[in-house]
């Protein structure tokens, strides 16, 4: 069974949804670096381990990437979910997790990577909004897209409105991709990604509009 690390920084809704997809891997672990983040109450009730490495104590990012490595090796983990983690990781983490490390993202990528993406959609003007699933890579938000949910922008939406409905097509998507990757429909070989034994030549999507 594979074994999975959820990386935490709030209020940890993605979490939720990833506990409650009662996924075929086991979440041996949910490593946050605030102490104060909710995502740590939802671990603790679902029986789930938990660690709290704080950024702040430690001298630079590769100090504070190192102690989580070594967390996740203790766990003997197989794919760390980041889940609304706020901080940017080393390259040499990136490269010890790569193929075995995802994240969400509040936009459809190659759009808006970075911060502020609900705001920067309304800014623009856009139609279509979403989320995108994707491996880890040393650039930002630009691996390998897998899934994408997406949804229509309406009149009567601003920042708040558009997060909240881009959190329920996250909750849909993030346990989905978990899943595939866990039971081996997902597999990161040399030759790329494969889903269903096929290259994956783009996101799989599932669409609100
Ligand atoms: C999610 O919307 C996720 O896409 C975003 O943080 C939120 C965490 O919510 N992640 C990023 O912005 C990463 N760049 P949650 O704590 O309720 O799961």
């Amino acid at each position: 069974m594979i074994k999975i690390a959820v990386l935490v920084s709030g209020s940890g809704s993605n979490l939720q949804a990833l506990i409650d997809a009662n996924l075929s891997g086991e979440i041996a672990g949910v490593i946050s670096n605030k102490p104060e983040a909710y995502a740590l109450e939802r671990a603790k009730n679902a029986g789930i381990a938990t660690a709290v490495i704080e950024h702040k104590q430690y001298p630079n990012r590769e100090a504070f990437d190192d102690v989580m490595h070594q967390q996740l090796l203790d766990w003997d983990v197989d794919l760390v979910i980041l889940a609304g983690f706020m901080r940017i990781l080393s390259a040499k983490f990136v490269q010890a997790w790569e193929g075995k490390m995802i994240n969400i993202h509040p936009s459809l990528l190659p759009n808006y990577k970075g911060m502020h993406t609900h705001q920067r959609v309304l800014n623009t003007g856009d139609t279509l909004h979403g989320c995108t699933v994707h491996y880890v890579t040393a650039e930002l938000d630009a691996g390998q897209a897998l899934a994408q949910g997406v949804l229509k922008v309406t009149l009567h939406d601003n920042a708040d409105t558009l997060a909240n409905r881009v959190h329920v097509l996250e909750h849909l998507i993030y346990p989905q991709v978990a899943e595939w990757i866990c039971s081996g429909k997902i597999q990161h070989t040399k030759q790329g990604v494969l889903y269903h034994n096929q290259p994956m030549l783009e996101p799989v999507q599932f669409c609100k509009l």
